[in-house]
Order: C-alpha cells, then sequence, then structure tokens
C-alpha cells in the first residue's frame, strides 16, 4: 500500500456553526470527534475511526487547504466558495453536496431610511463596504450600477452608521443583528448553505475511503431536505 493509501481520510471544517451543525451528520454515520475545538486548542482532531480525523481551519481557508490536497473533504459555505472561486488550482475541487447546513441569505442593508431603490434609479455611485468582494461586484455589475467596494473583515453593520458606506452586503439570517443596528436589507443576492467540497485528485485515488463518507453526507442532505 502506498503512503498516500494509508493516510487518514482529513476533513477540514470550521469551528463554531459549521462544526456544530456537522457533528450531528458525522454522528448518525458513527463518526464520533475525540475534542470540542471550542475547549480543546488542538487543531487535529481524531476520531473514533482511525482512518478518518478532522482539521480545524478558519471557515474562507477551508477552500485552499481542499484545493491544495492537504485535506481531502472540506465543508464551506456557498458564500466563501463564491469568494474563493478560481483559487490557485481551478478545477481542484469538486462540489458534489449541498448539506443544507448554516443557512442564510447573502443580501445588501443599508440603515433605515435610506432611499437604496431611488439611489440605484438615479444611477448614483453607491459606496459598499463589504467582506465578499467578489458577489458583491458581480450583482452589481449585474444591476448595471456603479459601485466603490470596500473590503473589510468584521462588524460590516457599523460601516453605514458611522458614514463609511451607504450600504453594506453581508450574511443574514435571523436579522437580529441588522435590526440591533438600525439597518434593513433592501435585496437579497443569493441563498446561502454549505457544500461538501472534495480534492479530485484525492476522490480518484482514493475513492473507496472517500465514497462512503460522500455516501454518508449524501444521506444526510437527502435527510435534511425531507
Ligand atoms: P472566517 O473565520 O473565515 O472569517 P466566519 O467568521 O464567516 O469566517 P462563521 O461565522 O463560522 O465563519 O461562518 C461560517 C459559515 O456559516 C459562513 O461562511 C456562512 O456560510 C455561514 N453563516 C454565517 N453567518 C451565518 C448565520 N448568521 N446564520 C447561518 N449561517 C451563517
Ligand atoms: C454573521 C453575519 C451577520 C450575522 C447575521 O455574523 O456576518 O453579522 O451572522 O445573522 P443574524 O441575521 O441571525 O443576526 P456571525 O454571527 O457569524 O459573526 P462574525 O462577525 O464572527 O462572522
Amino acid at each position: 500500500m502506498t503512503e498516500l493509501q494509508q493516510a487518514p481520510i482529513t476533513l477540514a471544517l470550521s469551528k463554531g456553526r459549521i462544526f456544530e451543525e456537522t457533528l450531528p451528520l458525522l454522528q448518525d454515520a458513527g463518526i464520533e470527534v475525540s475534542e470540542d475545538p471550542e475547549t480543546s486548542r488542538k487543531l487535529i482532531l481524531s476520531t473514533n475511526q482511525p482512518d478518518i480525523r478532522i482539521i480545524i481551519v478558519r471557515a474562507s481557508d477551508v477552500p485552499t487547504y481542499v484545493e491544495y490536497g492537504a485535506a481531502d473533504l472540506g465543508i464551506a459555505g456557498k458564500d466563501v466558495l463564491v469568494e474563493h472561486a478560481g483559487g490557485a488550482h481551478p478545477g481542484a475541487l469538486y462540489q458534489p453536496i449541498d448539506l443544507q447546513i448554516a443557512r442564510c441569505r447573502l443580501c445588501v442593508a443599508t440603515r433605515e431610511g435610506f432611499d437604496y431603490e431611488a439611489a440605484v434609479q438615479q444611477g448614483a455611485r453607491l459606496r459598499i463596504a463589504t467582506k465578499y468582494v467578489r458577489a458583491a461586484r458581480d450583482h452589481f455589475a449585474a444591476k448595471g450600477v456603479y459601485v466603490d467596494l470596500i473590503k473589510l473583515y468584521g462588524s460590516m453593520e457599523l460601516a453605514p452608521l458611522i458614514g463609511l458606506a451607504d450600504a453594506i452586503v453581508d450574511l443574514v439570517s435571523t436579522g437580529n443583528t441588522l435590526r440591533a443596528n438600525g439597518l434593513v436589507a433592501v435585496e437579497d443576492i443569493m441563498p446561502i448553505s454549505s457544500r461538501l467540497i472534495v480534492n479530485r485528485a484525492s476522490l480518484k485515488l482514493r475513492r473507496k475511503k472517500i465514497q462512503p463518507m460522500l455516501d454518508v453526507f449524501q444521506r444526510a442532505s437527502q435527510e435534511t431536505i425531507a
């Protein structure tokens, strides 16, 4: 057996909601993770199955680990995948399953009282603050709206409140964060959920080990939809 065939299957997850929402899917398949990443400082977690391990990475780094084959599989939000599109190795990522977890919407939001429709119709050049620069650029380009994009890494809701931007592009789930900051969603860009991503070369070379994992996630996603 080659070294690669002997190595455990590596699944890249981010801590927080993706880890928490993936755990029950793994448990349904009899896969128990050894430690809780919220309390452990470990970044490589073993499971009760010697040939499956979990690595804990930043949400936006998951596609990178899978693209380079450092992880065989990963779970990432569509928002992250849209921003990552192309990557360093185009075509290295296979996206077979929408797991329907970590669901939310990517939206345009403004201060209450800001007339977004009028601004768009008047052809105003809008300043948009966002972490999702590629998705925002594509959205406004498709609408034919000129925008200046300002890249932020978090707390986007602050930007319209203190005059950094006219609007933000951010994820909305319950709407609590927008409401708490006197903002309203004025346009939906796309629904978001998390996808299983697979390194194409791993899939080809390690199909025997990876296929059962794909089957587990496929069944789990069908149960979520049902
Ligand atoms: P990073 O650490 O790389 O900056 P992050 O802070 O966005 O990423 P999380 O907050 O854990 O990471 O979000 C992980 C994924 O969960 C996001 O990419 C998105 O797909 C989804 N998500 C984000 N916010 C929500 C929400 N409020 N409700 C449901 N799903 C969400
Ligand atoms: C996300 C997103 C919004 C919030 C929306 O942030 O960036 O701020 O969720 O959710 P809501 O509509 O249910 O309020 P998150 O909680 O992930 O915090 P973050 O800033 O660490 O990404």
